[in-house]
């Protein structure tokens, strides 16, 4: 059966990468997936008034099997009526964690890097709830800060899965007879409830007993990091890592960082998970100082892409494309390669050598 792929390009050089990334799921998978092209973002609001059209959400809702979303522009000044769109389809369709792989075979500190961060994406401080009084000394601000243990124990069945694949997944390629150690996986749990003893507290008890949950989460070994030390940790030994877990604030700063051990923001995807739709999008921004100029990096769209496929039945397709985006990032062709990896190249050039590389 053919299903449907949404494709929210929405701003800046989301209109270049988002098509890329088309491209590359045709190439892999020939005529598997429709496409249905939907509207949002800074430009389309622009036009129309309206960041987020009712219809985009109900097609998704109603029609796609998952989607890929590009990059919206968030104008710096307050604009009256938008409100980030990709914040809002995050909500409606319960978009809970935030899934971003950090991999290379070249990492900043020379050794290939592989570790996924799975970002709590609905609470923490991000619940935006905030007030500033007057005292005599000036003025006071303060932040509620969420967490629960219905959605910290659901981003920890999330982040043991993942682990409990990747495992399933390195005995299975593990060379027979090898006198390697036997393949292990890890999920560390990254709080400060050595401060926060009632909110990190509880964080890290859900996702603890999470690996209850499910009989395949049991040989996945558990360890635990503090939010600052995982910082040190990641900048000196990022190889260590397999999957970290993490509440939404600590999550976001940390995976931004981790995008800094991969050489570009060009080069890192991400996925937006819920229980029952997958939104993949790649983490950089609409980027205004090179779109339109054909040399806006696709790996990240295209890495997205896999991440969608592998959540939506096609882990065999999602895994091709991986190793044709690591065979094209080991050769470090700088004819290839885009300009924020240091290369001349364009986004055509780079999707077309991972075609060939399927
Ligand atoms: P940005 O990610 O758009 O760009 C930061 C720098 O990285 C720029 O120099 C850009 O040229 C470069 N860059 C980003 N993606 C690249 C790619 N694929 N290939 C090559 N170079 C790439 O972040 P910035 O400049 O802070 O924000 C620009 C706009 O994007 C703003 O309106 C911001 O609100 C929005 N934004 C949207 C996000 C989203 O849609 N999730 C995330 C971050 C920013
Ligand atoms: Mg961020």
């Amino acid at each position: 059966a053919r299903r449907k792929i949404g494709l929210i390009p929405a701003d800046g050089i989301g209109k270049e990468v988002i098509p890329a990334a088309q491209q590359v799921i045709e190439a892999v998978l020939p005529s598997r997936f429709s496409f249905i092209h939907l509207d949002c973002g800074f430009e389309h609001f622009q036009k129309t008034g309206v960041a987020l059209p009712p219809d985009t959400v109900k097609q998704l809702r109603e029609e796609c099997a998952g989607a890929l979303f590009g990059s919206v522009s968030s104008p710096s000044h307050k604009v009256a009526g938008y409100s980030s769109p990709i914040v809002a389809l995050r909500k409606q369709l319960d978009l809970y964690a935030n899934v971003r792989p950090v991999a290379s075979p070249i990492g900043g500190t020379g050794k290939p890097i592989d570790m996924v961060i799975v970002r709590e994406n609905t609470e923490c401080l991000y619940i935006k709830s905030e007030r500033i009084t007057d005292t005599p000394n000036g003025k006071v601000a303060f932040a509620d800060r969420q967490i629960s243990e219905h959605a910290s124990r659901r981003i920890g069945r999330m982040a043991f899965s993942l682990a409990a694949q990747r495992l399933a997944h390195r005995r299975k390629t593990a060379k027979a007879g090898a006198a390697a150690a036997p393949p292990t996986a890890k999920v560390t749990i990254v709080h400060k409830s050595n401060v926060l003893s009632i909110t990190d507290g509880l964080f890290r008890e859900s996702v603890r007993a999470s690996q209850q949950d499910d009989a395949r989460f049991a040989e996945v070994e558990v360890e635990e990091q503090l939010v600052d030390s995982m910082v040190y940790r990641m900048f000196r030994e990022p190889e260590v890592f397999d999957v970290a877990v993490a509440p939404n604030l600590y999550g976001d700063i940390i995976s931004d960082g981790a995008a800094a051990l991969v050489g570009s923001l060009g080069v890192v995807g991400s996925a937006n998970v819920g229980d029952d739709f997958v939104i993949g999008e790649p983490v950089h921004g609409s980027a205004p100082d090179i779109a339109g100029r054909g040399i806006a990096n696709p790996i990240a769209s295209i890495r997205s892409a896999a991440l969608l496929l592998a959540r939506i039945g096609e882990p065999e397709a999602a895994a091709r494309i991986d190793a044709a985006v690591d065979a094209v990032l080991a050769k470090n062709d700088l004819r290839v390669l885009t300009p924020d990896l240091g290369g001349k190249g364009t986004t055509a050039g780079v999707t077309d050598s991972i075609i060939k590389g399927l």
